[in-house]
């Protein structure tokens, strides 16, 4: 299953993000790729845990703001590494663009019940160093508009500026400081892995 993303929509990918600050792909990561990630869901969904707020002491589950269980991806095992691999090349090919620095990427499944959601939120605070780049893969198959859980994606202004369906293998790329964004509430079991391209401080010495 080893896959290379062609020049051409790596370079849109970074046109798009220098341009707009993010892209959507409707089907770019292999078939064979997300339905591997989607079945791995399904066999681990017991491993899944609810996914906490805050950092450090401050952590605690709050279902009121986001209802999701997570499992973090890991290389030692090959369907994540299908996945991170994939990212980490995108990784590379958007340093080399857009001389981003990136040097880390940390990711997680995340399976929504029926009647959960994800409040409006930024994945970064401004100037934190911490979250430079988020990307979503979405992973339902046969995804209805009643199904709802899709993600709203607002301007810093606060305007809505795209409704994304979360279907299978759509995905989408954004700066996480620049866009804050949340997750409908769903009527189904819906499937996503999102994941963080990082700048790690410890490679600047401080
Ligand atoms: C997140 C997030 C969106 C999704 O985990 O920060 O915004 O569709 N997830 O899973
Ligand atoms: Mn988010």
């Amino acid at each position: 299953m080893s896959f290379t993303f062609s020049e051409t929509v790596l370079d849109e990918l970074a046109e798009q993000l220098s341009v707009r600050g993010y892209h959507v792909f409707d089907s770019e990561i292999p078939h064979d790729v997300c339905q591997a990630l989607l079945t791995k869901m399904g066999v681990e969904s017991d491993g899944f845990k609810h996914a906490a707020i805050g950092r450090g002491a401050g952590q605690q589950h709050q279902a009121s703001i986001r209802g999701d269980k997570i499992l973090w991806l890991t290389p030692e095992c090959d369907t994540d590494n299908l996945y991170l691999d994939l990212m980490s090349q995108l990784r590379l090919a958007i340093n080399r663009r857009l001389y981003l620095g990136l040097n880390e990427f940390e990711s997680h499944y995340a399976i929504y019940q029926p009647g959960q959601y994800y409040q409006k939120h930024i994945d970064s605070l401004k100037g934190s160093q911490n979250r430079i780049l988020t990307s979503v893969l979405f992973l339902n198959p046969n995804w209805q508009a009643e199904d709802q859980g899709e993600l709203l994606i607002y301007d810093e202004q606060d305007q809505l500026i795209e409704t994304i369906s979360p279907t299978f293998g759509k995905w989408v790329v954004f700066l996480s400081e620049v866009f804050p964004h949340e997750v409908s509430a769903t009527n189904v079991d819906r499937f996503s892995i999102a994941g963080w391209f990082r700048v790690s401080n410890s490679q600047h010495g401080y």
